[in-house]
């Protein structure tokens, strides 16, 4: 099943705008001569000045440095918006559907969203925000979180996200790291009927880390208590303001925006995206892995990304690309169980969606409840599925690919990280026969490699770390305040390459399948979490003296959080401290960190220099203990006899 091989059907292989062909003379010319492919491709963005040179990098220790289109000005807004407005100002740029599909949707047109995106350009400016500061956004998926990016990027500010599921703790050490001084929130966000108190995390954030403004869109109309002289009215403030506002030239090296984002070590990691680059590679790349192109009758296909805007499928493919190429897209705050397992496919048939691109986790949390909830909904307008954020499972694949495509939609399974900016690794739906589970081969420009454990590259059919070995437009240029940081995260392990953090197999035919993180970041229904964040959550409660943190299999969320955990002496370990541990790290980090599974131990499995051995651990949470390997360099192996006897059945 695994290797079963599904061709380009026909029609796509007609009308696609990148045909094997196609794919094969782009990808050689994208290697080969990089600058002349890049040079041609960037031309998809409307510069207000020329750039002249197209790629200047280097990954070597002695003079590290990541450059494209030096030189080029342009404002990604003015692409995304002004230059729709001739053609296309009267087109639905965002069709929003709430939670509650009973509640009023919006649409939103080219002209009206670029009148909003001014406005509230200025009120960002009335609020003292200028080029180059930085902008926290804590927004539920509601057309106003997009409104406020492209508002930072209209006047060069640069917008840091935060998913609105992370905990108070979370978010302030998110704007302490990047010196905010301002937050933009709302009332409260809406998931599956539930109101997720925003303005009170906001609040409570704020009691750690202080900043001079808070705007506040009213969203839900919940009564939220107003701080006097620092929190002021999304909507009052908007009415206010003029709806022109020029777009602030950016140099193509100017930072766009950060996201923060889980490392296998430490705090999460300030991944800085800049202008040029970026607006060249996402829209490239959602133009040829989507296929987006006019119908035949002229209108633009319905798009609809799933991502939420706080993870950075939702900045690429929802904030970004879409608008750069002139999409009309869906925008959905709710969740896919909501009111019930239909809520996707109704809204697909409600629209018209074409193209349908989501995370794995989702797909196989409806395909457990049978095949009801989608048979009964037409899809006939669905054309294209897509699939991101972890490995899909062939079963789910095949899920996806029978019964919610009817077997007519391809499946583009796109490997990429928030690091890449876009899709590195996948199938074209014109142009590669889909191998499910498989994400296929390279995009323009990415010259994948695998190697040994020394960094030498393996040829042919071989498995191990996946690394990159040149630069591409839409990569991370630092993380934020911390350069160095940059340098070893990324390209110390395999010096002179990019390295993934994941593991890769690949076959005979040169297509590429990802095996998942190798480092110690594990990835929670499409999130990324760092095992050393949960662990450090786990010991700062005061019962807790040790924790260590390692994956395990969860047949929905892909992998789930097994939290070993040693208490403090006087401490017994129990079903109440277990609950009390569960709730303490969501109170810490927020829901997507709620450990799956805690175990007690009194000691944890270490060598003599008191590293932990977390191959054992992972082994354990595995439930493949047959195979535990080497415990003799343990400075006790006695604790793994323990850790055996009281493992979480
Ligand atoms: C994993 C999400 C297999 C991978 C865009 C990567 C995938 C991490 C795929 C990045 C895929 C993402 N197949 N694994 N199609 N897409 N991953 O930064 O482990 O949230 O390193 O970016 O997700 O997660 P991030």
């Amino acid at each position: 099943m695994t290797d079963a091989n599904f061709p380009v059907p026909d029609a796509w292989a007609q009308n696609a705008l990148i045909d094997k062909l196609a794919y094969s003379q782009k990808y050689d010319l994208s290697v080969s001569d990089p600058e002349a492919f890049w040079q041609e491709e960037a031309k998809r963005i409307d510069w207000i000045e020329p750039f002249h040179t197209v790629k200047d990098t280097s990954f070597n220790e002695a003079d590290f440095h990541i450059r494209w289109f030096e030189g080029g000005k342009l404002n990604i807004t003015a692409n995304a918006l002004d230059r729709h407005l001739e053609t296309r100002g009267d087109q639905t740029a965002i069709i929003w559907e709430p939670d509650d599909p009973a509640s009023e949707g919006r649409t939103i047109t080219y002209r009206e969203l670029h009148a909003l995106v001014c406005r509230f350009a200025n009120v960002l400016k009335a609020h003292q925000v200028k080029k180059g500061d930085r902008v926290t956004i804590y927004l539920p998926m509601v057309p106003e979180a997009v409104i406020a990016m492209l508002a930072c990027a209209r006047i060069g500010a640069v917008h840091s996200v935060v998913f609105a599921g992370f905990s108070p703790d979370a978010l302030a050490g998110r704007i302490e790291d990047c010196q905010s001084n301002i937050v933009l929130t709302a009332d409260e966000g809406l998931r599956g009927g539930k109101p997720i108190p925003l303005k009170a995390n906001v609040d409570a954030a704020l009691e750690k880390v202080a900043v001079d403004h808070v705007i506040v869109l009213k969203h839900t109309g919940a009564d939220v208590p107003m701080v006097e002289g620092r929190d002021a009215d999304w909507h009052g403030a908007a009415a206010e303001a003029a709806d022109h506002c020029d777009a602030q030239v950016m140099d193509a090296e100017d930072p766009l925006f950060i996201l923060y984002t889980s490392g296998s070590t430490g705090k999460p990691k300030g991944v800085l995206h800049t202008t040029g680059g970026y607006a060249v590679w996402t829209s490239m790349t959602h133009q040829y892995v989507f296929d987006y192109q006019p119908n035949p009758d002229g209108s633009m296909p319905v798009y609809w990304c799933a991502a939420d805007v706080g993870w950075v499928t939702g900045h690429s493919y929802v904030a970004y690309a879409p608008l750069i190429n002139g999409a009309t897209q869906i925008m959905f705050e709710g969740v896919p169980n909501y009111p019930d397992h239909s809520r996707f496919w109704e809204i697909i048939d409600k629209h018209n969606v074409e193209i349908f691109y989501a995370a794995p986790t989702a797909l196989r949390a409806l395909m457990r409840e049978g095949d009801d909830y989608v048979t009964r909904t037409s899809r006939k307008s669905l054309r294209l599925l897509g699939s991101v954020g972890e490995p899909i499972n062939p079963e789910a694949w095949d899920w996806y690919h029978r019964v919610v495509g009817e077997r007519r939609c391809p499946i583009v399974d796109t490997w990429w990280q928030t690091e890449t900016g876009g899709a590195m690794i996948t199938p074209l739906p014109g142009a590669t026969d889909l191998k499910p589970g498989s994400a296929s081969k390279p995009m323009f420009g990415v010259k994948p490699e695998i190697v040994d454990n020394d960094g030498t590259i393996q040829f042919g059919a071989t498995e191990g770390p996946l690394v990159i070995t040149d630069s591409w437009p839409g990569q991370m240029r630092t993380v934020y305040g911390d350069h160095d940081r940059f340098f070893q995260t990324y390209f110390s392990t395999f010096p002179g390459y990019y390295f993934t953090g994941d593991g890769c197999r690949r076959d005979d035919d040169g297509y590429y399948w990802i095996t998942g993180r190798i480092d110690d970041v594990i990835n929670v229904s499409g999130h990324r979490m760092g095992t050393a964040e949960v662990e450090s959550a786990l010991v700062a409660h005061p019962s807790v003296s040790e924790a260590a943190v390692v994956g395990m299999p969860h047949d929905i969320k892909g992998q789930g959080i097994y939290a070993y955990v040693t208490t403090n002496a006087d401490v017994e370990g129990g079903d109440e401290l277990r609950a009390e541990l569960v709730k303490w790290v969501r109170k810490e980090i927020g829901p997507i960190a709620t450990p799956d599974v805690v175990q007690f131990a009194p000691g944890l499995p270490k060598t003599r220099s008191g590293k932990i051995m977390r191959r054992i651990l992972r082994k354990i949470a595995e439930n493949d203990v047959g195979n535990l390997g080497d415990t003799s360099t343990l400075a006790d192996p006695s604790v793994v006899d323990d850790l055996l006897a009281n493992r979480a059945k």
